[in-house]
C-alpha cells in the first residue's frame, strides 16, 4: 500500500504517490456533516467546474457519512523557494502544495522576499517560483529597506498585483531586519494603501547581543539558539510594535507568536480595543523543548553528543520554540480569541541544511515543517482534547484567515458560490506523521512518530479530487494566484477610532488651558 510511501523524501525526487489523471468536475459529497464557521448541519456539498453550486439534496458520489466536510485550510504564513541564510528551502511551490493538499490545506499565503530591496523585482521572482503551483496561493510581501521607490511600489503591490498585506521583521539583524523608523514609514503606508502591516515580533538588536554572549560562554552548538533570544525579546518587541502601530492607528497582524509574553501583550492591546490579530503556528502548538530534555534522550545523547546537536538543529526556528507551558498557553489563547487563526510557518529544509550550523547555531537555517501537518495538529490538539469546537476549527483554520485576507467567503467557506475548496475529515481514524510517509522533500519531521485522531481522508481543491485513498493527484500550473483585495475588515470603522484616540490626545490639552 502506497499508505506509508517511502518515496518523495530525497532531495530533488518528486513527492510521492503523484500523478496527474484528472478529476471529475461534477463532485457530490453526500451524507456529510458540513461544517462553516457560522454553524454546522447534515448536508449534502454538489460541485461544479471548481465552484459549490448547492448545498443539498443530490445523487451520491462521495460518501461521508460520520464524517465532517468543512472548508480546505489556508495556511497564512508559508515560505516555499525561499532563498535564506546561505542556503534555499528543499519544498518549493509544487512540493510544498502536493503535502498542503495531503494534510487538508488547500490554499497558502507565502512571502514574497525582495531582491535587493526590491518588491518589483522579489515579485517577479515568486510569480516564476510559483508557476508550477498545484493549488491556489496568495502573497504577502517583505519590506526590507525604505525610500521613496520603495513606497511607491507598495502602492503599486496593492492597487495592482494583489498583494493586500506587508511583513516587517524586528529580528534578522543584518539582512532582513528593519529598525523603527522604517517601521513607522511602513506603517503609515499600509495604513494609507488599506493594507495590513506584520511583523515578526523579536527585537534583533538584543538578539545580537544574546548571541554575543554564548558565544563568549562557550555555547555554540544548536543549545545556543533558544538561549540567545529568550520569550521577554518577543514579548518587547511586541509591546514595541502594537505600540507603534496604535500610535499610526493601523491594523497589526503579530506573525508567530511562541510565547505568553507575546499572548499577554496582544491580550492587553485587544482588550483596549486596539485592532490586533496574534497568529500561532503550529509548532508553536505543539511543541516545547521538553523532548530535546528527555532523561532517556539526554543519557543516549552524553554516550554520543553528536546526536544531541544532531536533534537539537531540527528544531531551531523564531522565535524559538519555547519551554513547556509556552504551548498550553497559546492553546488557551487560540481556545479564548485572544488569538486567532494557525499559520506554519513552514520554511523546510534537510538534514544536512540544518548542520550547516551544527558547531554554530548562528548559521543553522531557522525553519520547521508544517503545512502538510496543521490540519492534523490543531485538529488533536485543540479539538480533540476539547479546547474548541469544531465549529471553531473551520474559523482557526481558514475562515478566519479568508477574513483577514479579504477573500472570503469566496474562499473559508462551504456556500454556494465559494470555490470548491473541501476537505473530508474522518474524526474516527489516527494519523501518525513519519519522515516516511509524509509527502514534502524534507528527509526529517519535527512531529516525527507522533500520532493523533481525526484524518483528512479526501481533500478537494479547485474542484477535483487531489487527496483519497492515500494517494495524491496533482497537476503541475493547475493553482490559481489569488489577489488580495485592500480594506479589510480590520480597516471598517478605523477612522472613527481615530477620531476618539485623537480627541483623547486633545482632552488634556484642553484641560491644560482651561486651568491657565
Ligand atoms: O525560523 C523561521 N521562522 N524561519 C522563517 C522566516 C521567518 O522568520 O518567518
Ligand atoms: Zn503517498
Ligand atoms: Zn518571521
Ligand atoms: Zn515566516
Amino acid at each position: 500500500s502506497d499508505q506509508f510511501c517511502d518515496a518523495g523524501v530525497g532531495y530533488g525526487e518528486p513527492a510521492c504517490g503523484i500523478s496527474s489523471s484528472s478529476s471529475p468536475s461534477k463532485i457530490l459529497i453526500k451524507g456529510g456533516t458540513v461544517v462553516n464557521a457560522h454553524k454546522q448541519e447534515v448536508a449534502d456539498v454538489y460541485v461544479e467546474d471548481g465552484i459549490i453550486v448547492a448545498v443539498g439534496d443530490h445523487v451520491t458520489v462521495l460518501d461521508a457519512t460520520g464524517k465532517f466536510v468543512m472548508p480546505g485550510g489556508i495556511d497564512p504564513h508559508t515560505h516555499l523557494s525561499f532563498e535564506f541564510m546561505n542556503t534555499e528551502t528543499v519544498d518549493d511551490f509544487f512540493t510544498g502544495q502536493a503535502a498542503a493538499l495531503a494534510g487538508g490545506t488547500t490554499m497558502h499565503i507565502d512571502f514574497v522576499i525582495p531582491v535587493d530591496g526590491s518588491l518589483t523585482a522579489g515579485f517577479e521572482a515568486y510569480e516564476k517560483k510559483a508557476k508550477k503551483s498545484c493549488m491556489d496561493y496568495g502573497f504577502h510581501m517583505a519590506v526590507t529597506k525604505w525610500d521613496e521607490v520603495v513606497s511607491k511600489e507598495m502602492e503599486i503591490m496593492v492597487k495592482e498585483k494583489g498583494i493586500n498585506s506587508f511583513k516587517f521583521f524586528l529580528a534578522y539583524k543584518g539582512a532582513l531586519m528593519i529598525n523603527d523608523e522604517l517601521l513607522l514609514e511602513g506603517f503609515k503606508k499600509c495604513k494609507s494603501l488599506g493594507a495590513l502591516a506584520m511583523v515578526h515580533a523579536e527585537n534583533g538588536d538584543a538578539v545580537y547581543e544574546g548571541q554575543k554572549r554564548m558565544i563568549e560562554l562557550g555555547i555554540t552548538g544548536p543549545e545556543g539558539h533558544a538561549l540567545s533570544r529568550p520569550a521577554l525579546l518577543e514579548g518587547e518587541a511586541t509591546s514595541r510594535a502594537i505600540r507603534l502601530a496604535g500610535f499610526v492607528n493601523t491594523p497589526l497582524y503579530v506573525v508567530h507568536v511562541m510565547s505568553i509574553d507575546a499572548v499577554e501583550e496582544i491580550a492587553r492591546a485587544r482588550k483596549a480595543g486596539q485592532r490586533v490579530i496574534g497568529e500561532p503556528v503550529a509548532a508553536g502548538l505543539a511543541l516545547d523543548d521538553s523532548g530535546i530534555w528527555d532523561p532517556d534522550f539526554v543519557t543516549a545523547a552524553k554516550q554520543e553528543p553528536a546526536l544531541l546537536s544532531f536533534y537539537f538543529v531540527l528544531y531551531v526556528m523564531s522565535p524559538p520554540i519555547r519551554v513547556s507551558g509556552h504551548d498550553k498557553a497559546l492553546q488557551a489563547a487560540l481556545s479564548t480569541g485572544v488569538l486567532q487563526l494557525v499559520g506554519t510557518d513552514h520554511c523546510s529544509f534537510n538534514s544536512t541544511q540544518k548542520s550547516l550550523g551544527i558547531d554554530d547555531f548562528r548559521k543553522i537555517p531557522n525553519g520547521v515543517n508544517g503545512i502538510e501537518e496543521r490540519m492534523h495538529l490543531v485538529w488533536d490538539i485543540m479539538v480533540e482534547s476539547g479546547q474548541i469546537s469544531v465549529t471553531d476549527y473551520v474559523r482557526v483554520t481558514s475562515t478566519e484567515c479568508a477574513k483577514i485576507f479579504n477573500i472570503y467567503p469566496r474562499k473559508g467557506a462551504i456556500l454556494p458560490g465559494s470555490d470548491a475548496d473541501i476537505i473530508i475529515l474522518n474524526p474516527n481514524a489516527t494519523v501518525e506523521i513519519t519522515a516516511k510517509s509524509h509527502h514534502a522533500r524534507s528527509d526529517t519531521n519535527v512531529y516525527e512518530g507522533r500520532r493523533g485522531k481525526g484524518k483528512v481522508e479526501v481533500t478537494i481543491a479547485g474542484g477535483r479530487i487531489v487527496w483519497e485513498n492515500d494517494e495524491l493527484k496533482v497537476v503541475p500550473g493547475s493553482g490559481k494566484y489569488v489577489e488580495l483585495p485592500p480594506f479589510s475588515y480590520l480597516y471598517d470603522g478605523i477612522d472613527k477610532a481615530e477620531a476618539k484616540y485623537l480627541s483623547s490626545l486633545q482632552a488634556p490639552v484642553k484641560r491644560f488651558k482651561s486651568t491657565a
